[in-house]
């Protein structure tokens, strides 16, 4: 059950409050031992130095080293690499106060997260006493077709981050833990605009209207014609797409790279009204509005077959 909410601006002020919490968690549990945090490599968790710092993606650290210390990667759905450092960590007196990762990995590629791993990495949390955190800012609030994208992995974190969808183009993110991770005192963390009125009203009317309007069944229909649609565009351009991965209404279409650059379809979406975003690994995301209609999908899959005939 949730036990407390911190609220704030954007998802990398959500992330870094979550750092926060694991490093608090690490001094109260570790004994003197160094504390150390796990991410995942190809993740993204914000532009902040501690959410870069955990953000396994050396590209967006350029310029910027040296990061923060004390975060390890593992590589995504992979546990034996998770195994590994929990053990390397313990034969070097090092203690994992906490994971951070994505429950589908959004800027690294469109990567659904396998049940199986988040399953054994809920268990070696448990096992080692480390706090699990789910940075939910891009998975968050329905966009998987569940409301939230861990309710895809059949596990339960100890605290999750939002941001992006839970303010509906409003700026506000949040961070909401559990009972093992419920330790933050007042004046541990805190944020001039944190919490305040307008925003939160804003999330409310969000949630309320996924409610009214049974938003979570739409993401799921559409998201079922999407994937659809993208079949249909993987038969017929078999040269330019090399697969389709996606939860919900965020899809990606992997672009073959001796064909397409998904930069620069994405520029030609553009140029259609169409806005789709590149994510790493040459994919081409797409992430539509929760509210996006039957008639809408249609066009935007004319969209991007209009573009795909054009190479
Ligand atoms: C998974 C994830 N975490 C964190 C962030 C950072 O959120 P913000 O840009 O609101 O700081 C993003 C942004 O793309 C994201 O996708």
């Amino acid at each position: 059950m949730l036990k407390a909410f911190f609220f704030c601006n954007s998802g990398a002020e959500a992330n870094e409050s979550a750092i926060k919490l694991i490093k608090k968690f690490g001094n109260i549990t570790n004994q003197g031992k160094e504390s150390i945090i796990l991410a995942a490599e190809s993740s993204f968790h914000g532009r902040t130095l501690a959410a870069l710092s955990a953000t396994g993606q050396p590209k967006y650290q350029k310029g910027f080293e040296p990061m923060m210390k004390g975060f390890k990667f593992f590589e995504f759905n992979n546990f034996d690499s998770v195994k590994k450092l929990f053990q390397d960590c313990e034969n070097n007196d090092q203690k994992i106060s906490g994971v951070l990762v994505e429950p589908i990995q959004g800027e690294g590629g469109v990567i659904p997260g396998s049940k199986i791993f988040f399953k054994s990495l809920r268990d070696i949390c448990d096992k080692y006493n480390a706090l699990l955190i789910l940075d939910e800012v891009q998975s968050g609030v329905a966009r998987t077709g569940k409301m939230w994208g861990y309710e895809n992995l059949g596990i339960e974190p100890d605290a999750f981050t939002l941001a992006k969808g839970l303010g509906g183009g409003h700026a506000i993110g949040a961070l909401l833990v559990k009972e093992k991770a419920n330790i933050f005192s007042p004046g541990d963390h805190a944020s001039t605009f944190g919490g305040n009125p307008f925003a939160c009203r804003a999330a409310l009317t969000v949630l309320e209207e996924i409610n009214r309007r049974n938003l979570i069944n739409n993401v799921y229909l559409r998201g079922e014609e999407l994937r659809a649609g993208f079949e249909g565009l993987s038969k017929k351009f078999p040269n330019i797409i090399n697969g389709k991965r996606g939860l919900g209404l965020i899809q990606g279409l992997v672009i073959n790279s001796n064909y397409a650059d998904a930069k620069e379809i994405t520029v030609k979406a553009f140029d259609k009204g169409l806005l789709v975003v590149p994510a790493g690994g040459n994919v081409v995301r797409i992430v539509p509005p929760l509210v996006i209609s039957r008639r809408e999908i249609n066009i935007l899959l004319d969209k991007l077959n209009s573009i795909f005939e054009e190479f």
